[in-house]
């Protein structure tokens, strides 16, 4: 049997810089309870704190029973700690809007004649806008730098991957963009197309800030000493295959793991030989992927949570959990 070497309160005192930390892992493993469990603790350390989901469902406000919806919000209980569900299809509209308008500007500015409509419906219209948009939401309360401590409650999806390459795809997008905005302008400016002088290019404008704020994202996001990843697993075949590929491609992205964190394991002085049979087996096996935990993710183990009696709801079982995710 394995051990902790380095536990989740030692990796956070070995890393006073801390700021941004994730959860991931495959869906229904506990990465909502663990976000909501450590943000509490952050909190209780003296740390101004936000508990934000870019999760689509509205996991928070079942979290904590309380509304938390589309603004950040004091956690009953919570030791000061605030909580926050972003508001997607807000953000989805307002995304919109913006691309329309650069869009429009951009067809006038080439004397392209054709409805805005077409292509904002084609730049909107997929899965992946989605997604961008809530990472553009992440970014923005990042940026807007008024907590100490961003704890993300992050969507399950393998897509968590493609927020993050997001930023890159973005950088390459954007320098390319820029490259045929000034080869089109060096083209104009020859052709003496329109007489009108050097003029303001707002799309230009616009690419080259986002250029940086993609920049500035990809910088922070990387950066072992603010930002850590930590992977939610449960003792079962599946979810320790999905954060297996995880950590592998965030190795590959460059991006920090800070550890993985087993959930749900049924603790075995609680059960005497006549328990059910299922309960035996269940615990058998869990014993069984338990050794492949250890051989597979080492001393990335930061802790390991047990099977509660109840379900985990509220600032009590949060606090709770927390003992055993910081024990
Ligand atoms: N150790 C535990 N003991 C008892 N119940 C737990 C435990 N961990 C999680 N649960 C319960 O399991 C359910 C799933 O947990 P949670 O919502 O945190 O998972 P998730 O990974 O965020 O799911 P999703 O992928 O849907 O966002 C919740 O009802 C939660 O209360
Ligand atoms: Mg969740």
């Amino acid at each position: 049997m394995g051990a902790i070497t380095q536990t989740m309160t030692q990796f956070v005192e070995v890393h006073p810089e801390l700021k941004y930390v994730f959860f991931g892992g495959k869906g229904g493993v506990g990465k909502t309870i663990m976000a909501g469990a450590a943000a509490l603790w952050f909190a209780q350390q003296g740390k101004k704190t936000l508990l934000a989901s870019t999760n689509p469902v509205h996991s928070l406000t079942n979290l904590l029973k309380q509304d938390v919806f589309g603004k950040s919000v004091l956690i009953d209980g919570g030791e000061g700690c605030y909580a926050l569900e972003i508001d997607t299809k807000d953000t989805i509209e307002r995304s919109k809007t913006e691309i329309r308008e650069k869009i429009s500007w951009f067809l006038k500015f080439a004397d392209i004649a054709v409805q805005a409509e077409e292509f904002v419906e084609s730049a909107t219209m997929n899965p992946a806008f989605e997604e961008s948009a809530m990472f553009e939401n992440m970014l923005d309360l990042i940026f807007q730098d008024e907590y100490e401590i961003y704890v993300f409650d992050t969507a399950p999806t393998a897509n968590a991957r493609r927020l993050l390459g997001m930023s890159k795809v973005y950088s390459l997008w954007v320098e390319k963009m820029i490259k045929s905005r000034e080869e089109a302008g060096i083209l104009r400016k020859k052709l003496s197309y329109s007489r009108r002088r050097e003029e303001k290019d707002p799309l230009m404008d616009y690419l080259l800030k986002f250029k940086d704020r993609m920049a500035d994202a990809r910088v922070l996001l990387t950066q072992p000493q603010t930002t850590a990843f930590f992977f939610v697993t449960l003792p079962e075949s599946l979810p320790i295959a999905v954060i297996t590929r995880f950590i592998q491609w965030f190795h590959e992205f460059g991006i920090p793991v800070g550890g993985v964190i087993v959930n749900g394991l049924i603790q075995k002085e609680t059960v005497t030989n006549d328990a059910p049979e299922f309960v035996l087996n269940r615990i058998k096996m869990q014993q069984e992927h338990m050794e492949k935990i250890w051989q597979i993710f080492g001393e990335r183990v930061r802790s390991v949570v047990p099977l509660f009696e109840t379900e985990v709801q509220g600032s009590v079982m949060l606090k709770k959990t927390a003992e055993f995710l910081f024990a």
